[in-house]
């Protein structure tokens, strides 16, 4: 089959992933939810059918293993997350578990095995929707996670924990999640750009030079719920006037600073009724720049300014990190491979950062990453509007099949 051939397989798998939801009309599929036991079935008979041997860890990533030949005892890991944000697209990840599984289809269908072994990975949780917290999948297998996050509870109260044993998984035994396949050459994930990059030069594909850090904060204004009709406005404490305030104070202080994006993405307003003054607001606070020093200054400044406003209008403030990565270069040697892939698939390869965060931050501290970018339409993510073109997954999928046969079996 040409490699449009296992780009077009890959387009229709993603389509079938899409409707994995656990809610209707809309992409939402959370950490170990019953949609992602859907996405599990799917995956693992297509692992299956591309040769490999297929794991669930306990956190609840699913692993495909293709063992290498002349008894290469050494190990790639490709893959991304097979979670997603609500009311989400639906590339923004599972595409680069679905190229992963067709580069190895691709090795499987042609009797073929590197001189390592090849394992896929479809993380359990990159975005955070359920509990918050990014990037659970990937902690867990470069053993970096956190078991005090095991207590958080989700809206419905369901703790991690909980949640972990209702997958399958056993949350006292994470720390068997962690890699222990022997040596590492790499990890490398494809994903889509999310941004307009690629299209603004119109490439199909581009490699990333760094992963840029992320700070998320939880903010909770409280002041007064009072009657609508019978308080004087100067004599109110209204949580949302605040919390409003705040909100314009963050964009007004990302537009200034280059380079620094943040985001109030959910504001919930307490009571929430029409004739009551609000009483609460908790809201989330997402800061990110390139710089790990500028986002850190910003963010704190950020969260003077929030309690400067509170305390202004009579308001109290209190303020929670949620989490924090920092940002994170990608491997000039993986990259240099990828940039000769792509050149050598007949495409410019130019290298750009990522604004987004990925599973290959954390990949990071375990072995060298590298990630490779493909075009999206506008470079709209994060929507169900966003959309790749079998033509640019053909690229990506030729040039991952490139730097397989390019990277050294052992560093
Ligand atoms: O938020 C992000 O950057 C990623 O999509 N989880
Ligand atoms: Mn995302
Ligand atoms: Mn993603």
């Amino acid at each position: 089959m040409t490699a449009g051939g296992y780009a077009a397989t890959v387009m229709q798998r993603c389509d079938v992933l899409g409707a994995c939801s656990e809610e209707a009309g809309r992409l939402t599929r959370p950490f170990a939810s019953q949609a992602m036991h859907k996405v599990h079935e799917h995956v693992t008979t297509w692992m299956k059918a591309a040769g490999m041997a297929v794991r669930t860890d306990h956190v609840g990533n699913l692993l495909g293993r293709y063992e290498g030949g002349n008894g290469g005892t050494s190990t790639l890991i490709l893959g991304s997350h097979l979670d997603s944000v609500r009311d989400a697209g639906k590339y923004d990840g599972p595409l680069g578990v679905m190229v992963a599984i067709a580069a190895v289809q691709r090795l499987h269908d042609s009797g073929s095995r590197l001189p390592f072994a090849i394992e896929v990975v479809g993380f359990a949780a990159e975005e955070g929707l359920r509990y918050g917290i990014p990037y659970l999948g990937s902690r867990a297998l470069a053993g970096v996670f956190d078991e005090v996050d095991l207590e958080r509870t989700d809206a419905q109260g369901v703790t991690m924990a909980d949640a972990i044993r209702a997958f399958g998984g056993d949350p006292g035994r994470l720390a068997e999640d962690r890699w222990n396949g022997g040596h590492l050459l790499g990890y490398v994930e494809v994903h889509i750009e999310q941004g307009p990059v690629l299209e603004a030069r119109d490439l199909p594909v581009g490699v990333v030079s760094a992963i840029n850090g992320q700070s998320r904060y939880r903010l909770i204004f409280t002041g007064e719920a009072a009657h609508a009709g019978t308080t004087p406005m100067d004599r109110r404490k209204d949580a949302l006037a605040a919390a409003a305030e705040f909100v314009v104070a963050v964009e007004a202080e990302a537009r200034k600073t280059d380079g620094l994006v943040a985001t109030v993405g959910q504001l919930v307003v307490n009571p929430g009724v029409t004739n009551v003054v609000p009483g609460e607001v908790v809201l989330s606070l997402d800061v990110r720049h390139a710089e790990d020093k500028v986002r850190l200054e910003r963010s704190d400044l950020l969260l003077l300014r929030a309690g400067d406003i509170a305390g202004r209008r009579g308001v109290s403030l209190q303020s929670e990190t949620i989490a924090g990565t920092p940002s994170v270069p990608c491997s000039p040697r993986l990259a240099g491979l990828l940039t000769q892939a792509v050149e050598g698939s007949g495409y410019q390869a130019i290298t750009l950062g990522s604004g987004a965060g990925h599973d290959a931050a954390v990949m990071a501290g375990i072995t060298d990453m590298a990630m490779l970018f493909v075009r999206c339409k506008g470079g709209i993510s994060h929507n169900p509007a966003e959309s790749v073109t079998e033509q640019d997954v053909t690229v990506a999928l030729d040039a991952l099949g490139k730097f397989m046969e390019l990277l050294p079996a052992r560093r």
